[in-house]
């Protein structure tokens, strides 16, 4: 074993003795140390711009659980407020954004600005770079265009995406240029992560399925791949994991155009496909429904086993379909987290 970092090794396409693993939203409000910093904070915006709490909330699951992989605190909405448009969160109701409209102007990219004004993240990657164990790698993240623009263009979360593809269907060119902007500014925010200290990333495409299947070439795997592209060139050797969630059979083209080191696996994608299909040409990470961890016990741990005894034959990193939920208690992902620290494969 060239490296002690068994997520970065799975990443490569590496064999090792354990299947790594962690959560998608590690950190969060199923945690009681969360919730009591997240109440010292002045609203979540200040929680991910102050490098010491959002270094803290980092570290807290790994205290508790001891994942292969810390994910950097912060947000998909970074991006936006890089651009300096106005985000904020209303107590109880999630995002909210100063809306972009068709007939107006989009933002301008200036690099010094976007980076100065998302200095405080880089900064905490740095902190949280010297506070890990050999044993942990260090995940940077962004939110992929696509989902990214949605946030912008509705001024919020969204069920059908009216106002976006509104946009998008009806003059795709100039959506075009919004898409282009934010691929400029993603290859920036994590380029700059990388260089603070992020051995991984994680471009979270999490509204891929919204988009009809021409539309997922142009606007998911197009940005993805010209976003690979340009890390590859800058920063050789960092996995780049792509997560296009429920993009179903779209899973196959994402992998085989994108570029993507690995791809994490919503809930709803067959093991059986994920292995014949895709694990030859890639490192699949996920897929447990976030639900099972709200269960625990038994359902949880047999379906747990259940992926892993398909998956675990190739390149594999345990995790979850999405995010963990705040109804979670922490006693069923510190069951879980044993259940895949114990597993071996049989060979
Ligand atoms: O995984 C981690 O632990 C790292 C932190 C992380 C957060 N958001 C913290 C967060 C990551 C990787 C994200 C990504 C993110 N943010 C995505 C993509 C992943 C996904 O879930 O599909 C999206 C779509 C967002 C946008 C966003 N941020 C929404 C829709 C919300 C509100 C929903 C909610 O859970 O309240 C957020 C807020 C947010 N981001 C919280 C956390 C811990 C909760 C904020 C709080 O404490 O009130």
């Amino acid at each position: 074993m060239g490296t002690k970092k068994l997520l970065l090794a799975a990443l490569r396409g590496e064999r090792v003795e354990r299947v790594p693993f962690w959560f998608m939203r590690q950190a969060g409000r199923y945690l009681p140390e969360y919730r009591q910093l997240r109440a010292e904070a002045n609203g979540f915006m200040e929680l991910c711009l102050n490098p010491n709490l959002a270094t803290e909330v980092t570290l807290q699951p790994l205290r508790r659980f001891n994942m292969d992989g810390a994910i950097l605190f912060s947000d998909i909405l970074m991006v936006p407020h890089g651009l300096g448009v106005r985000v904020w969160f209303e107590e109880g109701e999630g995002p909210k954004l100063e809306a972009l409209d068709p007939s107006g102007r989009l933002p301008g990219f200036d690099r010094a600005t976007f980076s100065a004004r998302l200095a405080p993240v880089y900064e905490t990657v740095a902190r949280i770079a010297a506070r890990l164990s050999a044993e942990t790698t260090l995940i940077g993240f962004a939110g992929a265009p696509w989902t990214v623009a949605t946030y912008m263009i509705e001024g919020g979360s969204s069920r059908e995406f009216a106002r976006t593809k509104s946009w998008a269907f009806q003059d795709p060119v100039a959506f075009d240029r919004l898409i282009e902007l934010l691929v400029d500014a993603t290859i920036e925010h994590v380029s700059a992560q990388i260089a603070a200290g992020a051995e991984a990333v994680q471009l979270f495409d999490s509204w891929a399925s919204a988009l009809p299947a021409r539309a997922f070439e142009r606007w998911s795997i197009k940005p993805t791949q010209a976003i690979v592209q340009a890390l590859r060139t800058r920063h050789a050797g960092v996995p780049i994991i792509g997560f296009p969630r429920l993009a179903g059979a779209g899973y196959e083209a994402f992998v085989a155009q994108t570029g993507v080191d690995a791809v994490s696996l919503d809930p709803t994608v067959p093991l059986a496909w994920a292995r014949s299909t895709l694990q030859s040409k890639v490192a699949l990470q996920g897929n447990l429904d976030p639900q099972m961890l709200v269960v625990g016990g038994d359902p949880m741990i047999s379906e747990a086993v259940a992926i892993l005894e398909s998956l675990a034959h190739g390149p594999f990193v345990f995790n979850l379909g999405h995010g963990v939920v705040p109804e979670t208690p922490p006693e069923h992902v510190a069951q879980l987290s044993e259940t895949v620290r114990a597993f071996r494969v049989s060979r």
